[in-house]
Order: structure tokens, then C-alpha cells, then sequence
């Protein structure tokens, strides 16, 4: 059924030829077979328009019997024709497209989509005797096509201006002429208002009131791409009257100012994430991750660094060391096994001072072997409490850090919690990763979204917060002006490792592609980027944020007290009543048995 509609509504020809530029260009006035002056002209008005941007598909809007039809043999070129004025289905034409319409109202294209397409294509209009210019062009400004030019049957063409005084402007159809039919209309706009609105979120787009003139204006990654825009294009700023410095504006909010056509370009960034289409948003400005940022570990307290300074594998092989070493010790005193039992080798005592680094009297007369021996206890005893003593010296003068979190197994093993937004936590957290009821205390869920922004602005360091790259950046070109970081952007951790950011742009804007290409020039010569670094800068110029240190740094850390000690206390204690129990032992021991 559909498909028949299609079928009936359109007519589609398409003719494909190899040589296509070349034929035409070769077409000349005097090789047309007709004598038909009109269609002469109309033809060396196509190749005019030709001369000035090249076309590569012909769109027809109108009913058969129409002057354009009489040409397209001539013209050799892929066709549409929409005889009813309208396509049905959303054509992907593309911006190259020349369209032919046969009357002032043939054209009555309510595909939404194709008109978002069509919008910077060039249409030549054939006028009717009794129109005027002025109103064809009224009324294609009206539903914001601004390629408009007419000709009329005498031959007269006109072409719409919607920045100058008159509406239109008469010009002459011949090839010699070099005034242009079709102009870029918006590259000066002559003070025409651009509306916009910031979301006073930094470092995106952020209000402030200029000191020299009074008035709201705004800064800001975002924001500074618009400003420039507006003087690119030599266009006003239009800020809403009623507008407040410092009101955050929720991004979901915005985005429905600019679907309902109250604004024009939005200062925000919003993402590819959850969009159906692209149609109000402008080509992806920035890429960025989103991930989270998190508090910077802690340093270990002073009484921890004894227990991790020994570790097992050294303490293992110091211990595989010493027991060799006795053995070695045994046999060279005497060349022999006799003096081997089990307890000497276990807790022999020269070795055992030897390699702790005290002195252990040497046997009367030693044999040459107990002196290498010797040598090798006193070589090792340097070696290990050197190397005991300057990790100790090194950690105490600045104690080693507690390890860094790699994953979510990580941060549900912390301390911290990962503050959200209620609306994003469900959308995004709980979704993607495994949040479940054992590990919920694990996030922080806030109703209100600007409490969440309040505490990440404050670097409270008790939550983990998620942030996209951008934002991060100034965050870390804030915390560069701390007396020590307090967080540190994962890139382990991320809920998108890519993620394009563009602004919110209402759907038929009709300077789009201008726009678009403002974007592209600005990151082409990396303003966008420097933009990107500066801006906390130019919001502490601006008084709009300031050099504070959130990172609470506390003096008390750098020195030791008693307390840190206890643990090497309660070690020594227990060793000396070890010892003594032993030596209790040894007594009662030599007492019962009477053994010297
Ligand atoms: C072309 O237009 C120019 C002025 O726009 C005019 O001087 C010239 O005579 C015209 N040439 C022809 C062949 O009509
Ligand atoms: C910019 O617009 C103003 C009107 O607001 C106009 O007077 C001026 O000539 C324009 N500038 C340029 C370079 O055209
Ligand atoms: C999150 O989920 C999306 C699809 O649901 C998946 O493509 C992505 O890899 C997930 N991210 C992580 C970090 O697991
Ligand atoms: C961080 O936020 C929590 C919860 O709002 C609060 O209890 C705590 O005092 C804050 N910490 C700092 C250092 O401000």
C-alpha cells in the first residue's frame, strides 16, 4: 500500500552518464536544436548557476506539463520529480541538489526531514506573471529557506536577500556577469539576533556582567564557540531578558528550549548518548571520556610502615640465608658434622648476631674457612640493614601511598562512595554495572542534581564522583594551584571511553552548516583546546570562581608521635617476655635434670 503511494507520488528518473561535466559544459546556444528562445535562457541560467557550485542531482517539484521538464534531456543529470509537491518517504538527497520548482506554491515539501536536507540546496522558482518576488520570498523565509531565485517567463531574475533592505534583488542572466545569483546570505547578518542561553555550568558556558558595559554576557567552552560565531557572522546576541547569574540550568531543560524553537543555538554540551536523531544538535564539538574522578589515595599512617617494610618474600629468603649460613658455620668450625644438632642450627647465635649487625666473638685460632665465612655473615649483615634502614628513613620522610582504584571491585572494597544524580544513577550506574543490593551503600544518590555539582565543585573528598574529561580538565588546572591534588581522573573506571559532545541547535536552523563549519575552523587552529585549559583562568578573572584550597592539607601528618610506635612497643615487650620465658625455661630446665 505504501509502497503503491510512493510509486504514484513519485516519479523518479535517474539518468547516469560517465560524462556528465563534460557534456555539459559542452553544451552551447548555438547547438540547441530549438529555436525556442526560453528554453535557451532557462538553460544558460542552469549552466550559470552550474558555473557558481556544481550540482549533481535535480530535484522537480511540481505537476508534469512545467517548463523545467522540457530541459532535463539537455541536462543529463540523476532527476526526482515530486509532482505532488511533497515526499513521502525521508529522501537522503544530498546538499548538492538543484531543485526546479514550476510555481510559486509548487513546492510543499512537509517531510521534515527532507527539508532539514534541502535547507542549504539552491532552488530557482519559475514565477508566474501576475507574483510578486517579494512574496515568493517572504515565504520561503517564512519556513527558513533562504536559497530562493526566481526567474519569470520574460526572462526577469530575481533572487532573495533576507538581510537587505529589499527582500530580493533584480540581476541580469547572462555568463559575463560575475554578480552572483546565490550568496551565503548569513555569513553577514547584519545585527540579526541569535538567541542562546548559557546553563551557567562551568566551565561550559558561564554568566557574567560586563564591567564596562552592563550588560549579561556569557564565557565559557561553549559559550566562546557562539560568541565567535556572532561576530563571525556579524550577528547580536540575544540572552533571555529575565536571566539570573548563577541559576544552573538543568542540560534537559535547555534541550527543550531549543526543541521548542525558543532558542537557537544552546551554551551547552550534550552528548550523541541518548539521542534518537541528530537533528538538534550540531556537529560534535568536543570528544571526551566519562569516567570518574576519584580522591587521590591516602598516605599509610607512620605506625603501618614497620609491617609493610618487611616483606614476605625478603623476610623468606633472609630467613633461607641465615639458616645456611649456620649451617655453613657449623661444618667450618671443625671441618665436620659433629657439632650439628638441630637447635644450633635453628637459633645459632653468631649467625644470628652476625647478620642482624652485632658483634659475635670469633672462635679462638680460626680456620681460614670460618674466616670466609665471617666475611660472608658481615657482607650480608651490611647489605640487609643498609637497605632495612633507608626504606625505613625514606618512607618516614614521606610514607608511600595507598594503592590507586582500578575497577568497581575496587570502589565497592573502599571507603568511598560514588555520588549520582538519582535520574543518571538509574540511567547509567545501574544499567551497566552489576549495582546491587549488597553493594547499593556503595553509592550516594542525590535528588538534587546541583548538590551533586555543589559537592564535586568543593572537592569533598568522601565521594567519587563521575565527570567527563572536559570538565576534569579544569578541575586539574584548579587543583595545580593546591598545596597537594585531592583527585585524580580514572581512566580505568569510565562509563563511556568515548563520547562526542555537541551543542544543541534548533532543528531548522538555516545557517546550520555555517555553524558547522565555525566549529570545524575553530578546532582546526586549536582554540577549541586552548579554550578547553584556559577557561578556569578566565573565571577566576572574572570573579566567577577562585583560587581556593579545598585540599585541606593538615601539618600534624609530617611529624611521628608516640603512638605511631606502639606497635614496634608491643613487638619489643613480647619478644623480651619470650626471651624470658626461655631463660625461665633454661633455669628449671638445668635444675631438674642438673645439666651444666
Ligand atoms: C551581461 O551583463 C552585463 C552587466 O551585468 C552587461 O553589461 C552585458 O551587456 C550583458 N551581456 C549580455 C550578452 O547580455
Ligand atoms: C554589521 O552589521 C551592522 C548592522 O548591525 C552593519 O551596519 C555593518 O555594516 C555590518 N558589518 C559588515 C562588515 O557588513
Ligand atoms: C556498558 O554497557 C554498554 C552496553 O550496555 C557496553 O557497550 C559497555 O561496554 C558497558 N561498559 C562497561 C565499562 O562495562
Ligand atoms: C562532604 O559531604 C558530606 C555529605 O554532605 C559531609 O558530611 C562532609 O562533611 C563533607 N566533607 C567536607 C570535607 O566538606
Amino acid at each position: 500500500m505504501a509502497a503503491g503511494l510512493v510509486a504514484m507520488q513519485l516519479y523518479i528518473v535517474f539518468i547516469l552518464l560517465s560524462s556528465l561535466c563534460q557534456r555539459l559544459q559542452g553544451i552551447e546556444f548555438e547547438d540547441l536544436p530549438d529555436k525556442d528562445v526560453h528554453t535557451g535562457l532557462l538553460l544558460q541560467l542552469l549552466k550559470r548557476i552550474r558555473l557558481e557550485r556544481d550540482y549533481d542531482t535535480i530535484v522537480i517539484y511540481g505537476p508534469e506539463p512545467c517548463v523545467f521538464h522540457a530541459l532535463l534531456p539537455q541536462l543529463e543529470l540523476p532527476t526526482v520529480l515530486l509532482t505532488q509537491g511533497s515526499s513521502w518517504e525521508d529522501w537522503s538527497f544530498s546538499s548538492e541538489s538543484l531543485l526546479l520548482i514550476c510555481s510559486s506554491d509548487a513546492e510543499q515539501e512537509r517531510n521534515t526531514r527532507t527539508l532539514l536536507k534541502l535547507q542549504p540546496a539552491r532552488r530557482l522558482v519559475y514565477l508566474e506573471l501576475e507574483k510578486q518576488p517579494t512574496e515568493v520570498c517572504q515565504a520561503y523565509f517564512e519556513r527558513e529557506q533562504v536559497n530562493v531565485a526566481m526567474v519569470d517567463s520574460v526572462g526577469n531574475l530575481y533572487s532573495c536577500r533576507c538581510f537587505e533592505q529589499e527582500n530580493y534583488v533584480q540581476l541580469a542572466v547572462n555568463l559575463s556577469s560575475s554578480y552572483p545569483i546565490y550568496v551565503e546570505q548569513f555569513r553577514n547578518m547584519r545585527g540579526s539576533l541569535i538567541r542562546s542561553e548559557p546553563d551557567q555550568i562551568g566551565p561550559r558556558a558561564m554568566l557574567y556582567r560586563d564591567p564596562s558595559t552592563g550588560k549579561y554576557q556569557m564565557m565559557g567552552i561553549a559559550a566562546n564557540l557562539i560568541n565567535t560565531f556572532v561576530e563571525r557572522v556579524n550577528a547580536t546576541l540575544k540572552l533571555r531578558d529575565d536571566i539570573g547569574q548563577g541559576k544552573k540550568i538543568y542540560y534537559k531543560n535547555i534541550f527543550q528550549r531549543v526543541q521548542l524553537n525558543l532558542l537557537d543555538i544552546a551554551a551547552t554540551l550534550s552528548s550523541t548518548l541518548d539521542m534518537e536523531n541528530y537533528d538538534y544538535l550540531s556537529y560534535p564539538y568536543i570528544h571526551s571520556s566519562f569516567c570518574f574522578m576519584i580522591p587521590m589515595p591516602s598516605a599509610l599512617e607512620f605506625k603501618e610502615i614497620y609491617a609493610i617494610i618487611v616483606q614476605p618474600l625478603v623476610a623468606g629468603v633472609l630467613i633461607v640465608l641465615f639458616l645456611i649460613f649456620s649451617l655453613l658455620y657449623i661444618y667450618s668450625e671443625d671441618l665436620n658434622w659433629r657439632r650439628f644438632s638441630l637447635i644450633n642450627m635453628l637459633l645459632n647465635d653468631r649467625c644470628l648476631r652476625g647478620l642482624l649487625g652485632h658483634a659475635f666473638p670469633m672462635p679462638a685460632q680460626p680456620s681460614r674457612y670460618l674466616k670466609g665465612i665471617c666475611m660472608l655473615i658481615c657482607f650480608a649483615s651490611i647489605m640487609t640493614t643498609t637497605m632495612y634502614e633507608s626504606y625505613l628513613q625514606a618512607y618516614f620522610l614521606r610514607p608511600p601511598h595507598e594503592p590507586m582504584l582500578r575497577s568497581f571491585e575496587d570502589i565497592f572494597a573502599s571507603r568511598y562512595k560514588i555520588a549520582l544524580e538519582r535520574g543518571e544513577a538509574s540511567h547509567i550506574l545501574f544499567k551497566n554495572f552489576s549495582l546491587t543490593t549488597s553493594n547499593a551503600h556503595h553509592a550516594f544518590i542525590l535528588d538534587d542534581w546541583t548538590e551533586l555539582l555543589r559537592l564535586r565543585d568543593s572537592f569533598n573528598a568522601s565521594f567519587i564522583y563521575p565527570v567527563t574529561e572536559i570538565r576534569w580538565l579544569s578541575f586539574k588546572e584548579q587543583q595545580k594551584h593546591f598545596s597537594k591534588p585531592v583527585f585524580y581522573y580514572s581512566e580505568d573506571i569510565c562509563m563511556k571511553r568515548f563520547l562526542l559532545l555537541s551543542l544543541p541547535v534548533r532543528r531548522h536552523l538555516p545557517y546550520r552548516q555555517l555553524f558547522e563549519q565555525h566549529i570545524l575552523a575553530m578546532e582546526e587552529f586549536g582554540i577549541s583546546k586552548y579554550w578547553v585549559t584556559s577557561t578556569f583562568h578566565e573565571m577566576v578573572r572574572l570573579k566567577l570562581t577562585s583560587f581556593k584550597d579545598y585540599s585541606h592539607p593538615d601539618s600534624y601528618e609530617e611529624e611521628i608521635f608516640l603512638r605511631d610506635l606502639t606497635q614496634i612497643f608491643i613487638f619489643y615487650l613480647a619478644a623480651h617476655l619470650l626471651a624470658c620465658i626461655c631463660f625461665a625455661i633454661e633455669c628449671g630446665w638445668s635444675k631438674i635434670f642438673g645439666i651444666k
